[in-house]
């Protein structure tokens, strides 16, 4: 029994070091200026934290300077590597104009930012005022488009392991991975990947869990997250939280599109991990999440009842005192 612990806690402690170096080789704290992936996410932190600024009640005038002149000239480094994608640098550019209005209109001057804009294209200028910054939006229109989703919907969706053999079109699954962009994300960095199986097979293959029914599904779904997108201790496991959430809208989005689908774990050690990067053509620099196995729907079928505990056990409620 001793043993047997000090032996788990080896590989344990085998396992963590190895998450530890792959934090430490891919994660963008100190090198966001090496890679341009790397640059692409602290940008894309930093111009969130001017939305973020700007989308509270009551902005405060001439916020966050410091950190938005960091940010000009991290645009420009970025601006220099041929690798670096323009709807980057236009979303930054859109936060910076809405940035700029805002603060002439409550009379603080930044002959910094003008300066630096000046510099810009028209093209670039043009292209970003739909691109990044803000937007206002009413309540009502919320509602109206909320209108139609109903606890239905949510109750709704089972994990589905009885699938009719039916292709998913590739279309539907961009679709679905369409709508999960959408997903919150830590400073809105978007490290989660979906990569999809049109051979399901290959993939669920290194998989356990869908003994019985993977052979019926039409697509796999490897979720991934890209561990550049990450920066502080604090984000050690941020790739995980992200990540999961990002499956969860996939998985609601192909419920929305009438697809059946089953998460699938990926609870695998370090060797594993590498094996099935290899295998299934996923980069050193991406964590995987889980797997998605995705079919059609047969007319009938049988689902877990998978019983849910109260909700109290699950919410807990501290009063105001
Ligand atoms: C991360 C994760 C991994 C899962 N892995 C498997 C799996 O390997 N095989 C499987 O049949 N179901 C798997 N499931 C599905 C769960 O068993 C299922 O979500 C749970 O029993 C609740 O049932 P429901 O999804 O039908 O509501 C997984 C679910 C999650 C969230």
């Amino acid at each position: 029994m001793a043993s047997q612990t000090v032996k788990t806690g080896f590989t344990l402690g085998h396992n963590y070091v190895n998450d530890l170096t792959r934090f430490l080789r891919w994660s963008h704290k100190g090198r966001q200026d090496r890679h341009a992936a790397q640059t692409e996410y602290a940008i894309l932190k930093q111009y969130h934290g001017i939305e973020k600024g700007l989308s509270l009640k009551e902005p405060r005038p001439g916020f966050g300077q410091e950190k938005i002149k960091d940010l000009l000239v991290r645009i420009d480094t970025y601006e220099k590597d041929p690798a670096h994608k323009p709807a980057v640098v236009k979303a930054a550019i859109g936060s910076l104009l809405d940035y700029r209005t805002f603060n002439r209109t409550h009379d603080v001057s930044q002959l910094w930012l003008d300066r630096w804009l000046e510099a810009r294209s028209s093209q670039q200028i043009e292209h970003a005022e739909r691109d990044g910054g803000v937007e206002h939006v009413t309540r009502a229109a919320i509602l109206e488009k909320t209108a139609g989703v109903t606890e239905n919907f949510f109750m709704s969706r089972h994990s589905i392991r009885n699938f009719s053999g039916g292709e998913v079109p590739f279309d539907d699954i961009e679709r679905a991975a369409n709508i999960a962009r959408k997903t919150p994300s830590v400073c809105n960095r978007q490290g989660p990947r979906s990569h999809c199986f049109m051979n399901a097979s290959k993939a669920l293959k290194l998989q356990s869990g869908n003994a019985g029914f993977g052979h019926q599904a039409s697509r796999a779904l490897v979720i991934t997250s890209d561990i550049q997108a990450y920066s502080s201790v604090g984000e050690r496991h941020q790739a995980y939280i992200d990540g999961g959430l990002y499956a969860m809208s996939i998985v609601y989005a192909l419920h929305a599109l009438g697809y059946g689908s089953c998460m699938l774990a990926w609870n695998q050690t370090m060797q594993k991990n590498a094996k099935a990067r290899t295998k299934l053509g996923i980069p050193d620099n991406e964590v995987i999440i889980m797997m998605i196995a995705v079919g059609t729907l047969p007319d009938e079928l049988v689902v877990a009842n998978a019983y849910r505990r109260p909700v109290s056990s699950s919410l807990f409620v501290h009063p105001d005192e």
